[in-house]
């Protein structure tokens, strides 16, 4: 029987669902959030998926804090849940404006306010955030989603510095480039060649070290990029 025990946003796809591999073979279990669960079912015991629309504020709330009470042993968050849409400002709706931020931004912020309150209850965990290159460079077309990162990155920053006399961890990771489902409908992608991007399973093995890492120590920000900048897009 494990004790150990994260809470993983954005599990079925991706960086998401490569830490929840890594976590299920380091024996944590792992409460997964998505909307469609059908993409990765990993059979074993251990994971417990939970459907949320994390768009959704008061269903992102109820959730989390349903989930807290059925896993109250649950220590770490992993807030990854993310989606890409670049375009030129003008092209956006206020609707999707708002849809963008409450999934980007506002559901990160949402989740780790009740995560820092359980936390503060059982005496310290950890808090680890995707953030983007995105967060550290504006560039064009990725205004909305350069905003979201920006703010995720500032909020992790303060949010580190508010929690971390109660023993509670908080990191940002800011990767480049990885080769997973989120350029799917974007129009572009990373290059073919291995060194065009970063894998998922590189990131999932930060959020490792990030864990296994001495108690005392915090890596606040880490930054990954692939060995070459290549996009290519999709005919
Ligand atoms: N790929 C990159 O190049 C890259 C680079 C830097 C940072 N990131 C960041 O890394 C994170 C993960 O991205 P990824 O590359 O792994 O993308 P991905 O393969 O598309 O995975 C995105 C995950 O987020 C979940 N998700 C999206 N919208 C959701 C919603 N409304 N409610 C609940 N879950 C939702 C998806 O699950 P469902 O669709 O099942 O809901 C999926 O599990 C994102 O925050 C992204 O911004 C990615």
């Amino acid at each position: 029987m494990t004790d150990k025990c994260a809470v993983v946003t954005g599990s079925s796809s991706g960086i998401g669902k490569a830490v929840c591999e890594l976590l299920l073979k380091a024996n944590y279990k792992v409460v997964g959030i998505a909307r469609d669960h059908s993409k990765f079912t990993p059979n074993d015991n251990n994971y417990f998926p939970y459907e949320v629309d994390l768009k959704d504020q008061s269903q992102t709330t109820d959730v989390a804090k349903a989930l807290l009470k059925a896993h109250p042993e649950a220590t770490v968050l992993v807030s990854n849940a993310g989606q890409g849409s670049f375009n030129p400002i003008e092209n956006f709706s206020t609707s999707q404006i708002k849809d963008f931020l409450d999934l980007n931004l506002i559901s990160h912020i949402l989740l780790s306010q009740i995560f820092v309150r359980h936390l503060k209850a059982r005496s310290g965990g950890n808090i680890i955030f995707l953030g983007s290159e995105a967060g550290l460079t504006g560039k064009r077309k990725a205004t909305l989603y350069s905003a979201a990162k920006f703010g995720l990155r500032g909020f992790s920053q303060a949010l580190s510095d508010e929690v971390r006399a109660s023993n509670i961890r908080v990191s940002l990771i800011n990767p480049g480039l990885v080769r997973t489902p989120f350029f799917d409908l974007l129009g572009f992608r990373p290059g073919d060649e291995q060194t065009h991007a970063i894998e998922a399973e590189d990131v999932a093995q930060v959020v490792m070290t990030i864990l296994s890492s001495r108690s005392q120590t915090i890596m606040d920000e880490i930054n990954m990029s692939p060995a070459k900048n290549v996009i290519k897009f999709d005919s």
